[in-house]
């Protein structure tokens, strides 16, 4: 179960760092394209943000307590943090990566989900994990 706890603290606290970028990049991205990038990225926010709060409680239900602080996001998460302001195409390949590298994350914990009998869990994973999976599509289908 520990192992569980771990994985799930990990794919939590990436899909926080994830929510953040896709956030910034909302309100940062420029150029003659704004308006579309704009509602690309605003779109990608609101859908991680809603999985913000079910995903902290999956990590309760295991009687484990739910990382929320930055230092404890920046220690646990796997999408590094983006402090400089990108040009447009940087911020579509970047959240291209870091939604490729949710999916892989998800994955994993998915699996490690459905070894310990956590089918409700694994279920969560599964929808967050096809989630990531539109959302690449979407960017990448804007990078071309
Ligand atoms: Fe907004």
């Amino acid at each position: 179960m520990d192992k569980l706890v771990n994985a799930l603290k990990i794919a939590f606290a990436s899909e926080f760092s994830f929510y953040l970028k896709a956030h910034n990049f909302h309100w940062n991205v420029e150029g003659i394209h704004f308006a579309e990038l704009h509602d690309l990225f605003g779109n990608i926010y609101e859908e991680v943000y809603a999985s913000i709060d079910p995903f902290a409680e999956n990590i309760r239900k295991l009687n484990a307590y739910t990382p929320a602080s930055y230092g404890r996001f920046s220690m646990l998460s796997q999408i590094d943090d983006e402090a400089q302001i990108l040009p447009p195409e940087a911020m579509l390949s970047e959240l291209l990566s870091d939604s490729d590298k949710m999916t892989k994350l998800l994955k994993l914990t998915f699996d490690i989900a459905t070894a310990a009998g956590e089918d409700g869990l694994a279920n969560f994973l599964a929808e967050r994990m096809d989630a990531h999976r539109k959302h690449s599509w979407m960017l990448r289908a804007t990078l071309k």
